[in-house]
């Protein structure tokens, strides 16, 4: 094997964040996003505002380009338009992005038949696809798994339906709603997840034509067949994952920060917790603030679907609770074996103790800079937030993860006061 040039976060830990920043778009809202945009299938083009620049969004582009949409990329925004020429999504693509399985749904409401290679991502545990696949089968399409990707088609045609989900997974949703945009009559899903990206997803399908309701809601409906049009233009939410990433971060430094884009309502479940480790939260439509002296409080956490805490900003929260004086309980019902990173922190000082899904963290020791590795985009982030309260060095390695994840957050961090260096 040669060497790599892998690069690497240096940070000296100890200082206090101050600040103010703007966070980019939503990374899982844009990706489902862009597929719905490829609903409009005349030509006609629909421009996409507040997309981040990440990795993901660039395998994305990728996919779209080889099922024949045009993508035009500018600062502003990333215009999709043309027509779908081809239904076939490489296992190499797909391999790459959780978000490639939205294809699926996608093609076969529009050209009746897929192939797609089974969707990558994160290794957070197992991301089973049933739930997708039974879905289409509702529907009226017969898929099947071989080889490392999915074969389906729709048998005769798509004809919406009452599904109840038997969890509400939020790509499941996403999935049933672009496939539900070309099935005859009217969809009803329910037990659907809840969460801003598929009010974001709905609120997209709305502009191009689509009838959709309840999003937001335990019950969404979706018309299919409707008048789909182009040339609209539509503006991505702000990223709520990478809203709690910094705040999390400077309740743990202390000091103040003010996001002056977040959403308030897609952040009440972290403001929660962070008011109740006993940091002061100001949210007046105008953003939020937060100051923190960065002496913390202790807290129990379930990570639910929302309107429960994200199960993404699970790291980040189990580096907080090191910083929390005395045992905070970190319990994860979504993801439920997302943990690789507990041993990185306990190298680094930290006492984390895991029994299943629950994680038990005395905290208010002391952290020690150490040379760590993020194997997943949200693991990554925590180990670079340790670094933030740890002292002495930390050297963060898995950095292409943060690249999928988040637009330049080593340079937002050192705009409010952090020492990162990046080599
Ligand atoms: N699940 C099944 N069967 C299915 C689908 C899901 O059992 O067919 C289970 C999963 O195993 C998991 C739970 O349902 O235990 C939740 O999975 P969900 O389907 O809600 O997640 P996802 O759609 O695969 C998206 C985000 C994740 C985020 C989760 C939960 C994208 C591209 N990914 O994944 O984001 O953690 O929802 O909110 O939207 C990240 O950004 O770092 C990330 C991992």
């Amino acid at each position: 094997m040669g060497q790599t040039n892998e690069q690497k976060l240096y940070i000296r830990g100890g200082r206090q964040l101050n600040g103010e920043i703007l966070v980019d778009g939503a990374k899982n809202s844009a990706l489902v996003c862009m597929v719905a945009a490829c609903l409009v299938n005349d030509g006609s083009e629909v421009r996409l505002y507040n997309i981040p620049r990440l990795t993901d969004i660039d395998i994305m582009i990728e996919i779209l380009r080889k099922i024949g949409k045009t993508i035009e990329i500018n600062e502003e925004y990333i215009g999709i338009s043309g027509c779908i020429a081809d239904c076939d999504v490489p296992i190499k693509l797909a391999s790459k992005i959780r978000g490639s399985i939205y294809l699926m749904g996608l093609l076969l409401g529009i050209v009746g038949k897929v192939k797609c290679g089974l969707p990558g991502g994160d290794k957070i545990g197992p991301r089973p696809i049933d739930m997708h696949l039974s879905a289409f089968e509702m529907l009226g399409a017969k898929c099947e798994m071989m080889d490392g990707r999915v074969e389906g088609v729709v048998i005769k045609e798509l004809v919406g339906r009452h599904i109840y989900l038997k969890y509400p997974s939020v790509g499941t949703v996403c999935n049933i709603m672009l496939i539900a945009a070309n099935a005859k009559g009217k969809t009803i899903i329910d037990n659907a997840a809840k969460e801003p990206e598929i009010v974001d997803l709905a609120n997209m399908m709305i502009k191009i034509g689509i009838k959709v309701t309840g999003a937001g809601t335990d019950r969404i409906v979706i018309e299919g067949k409707g008048n789909i049009r182009g040339n609209v233009d539509y503006e991505i939410i702000p990223d709520r994952i990478e809203t709690g990433v910094f705040l999390a971060s400077v309740a743990m430094t202390g000091g103040e920060i003010l996001i002056k884009n977040a959403i308030t309502r897609h952040n009440f479940p972290l403001l929660a917790i962070l008011e109740e480790c006993g940091t002061t939260i100001e949210s007046n439509g105008e953003g939020i603030y937060l100051r923190s002296n960065g002496i913390l409080k202790p807290v129990n956490v379930n990570i639910m679907p929302f309107p429960g805490v994200a199960t993404d900003l699970q790291p980040i929260i189990t580096t907080l609770a090191t910083k929390c004086i005395g045992e905070s309980v970190v319990i994860d019902y979504v993801f439920p074996e997302r943990f690789q990173y507990i041993y990185e922190l306990n190298c680094m000082g930290a006492r984390i103790e895991r029994y299943s899904n629950i994680l038990k963290i005395n905290g208010g020791k002391k952290m020690y800079g150490a040379e760590v590795k993020g194997n997943d985009i949200r693991s990554a982030t925590a180990l670079v937030c340790a670094g933030l309260i740890a002292e002495g060095e930390t050297i963060v390695s898995g950095v292409e993860h943060l690249l999928r994840g988040y637009v330049n957050l080593e340079n937002k961090l050192i705009s409010l006061g952090a020492d990162i260096v990046k080599r």
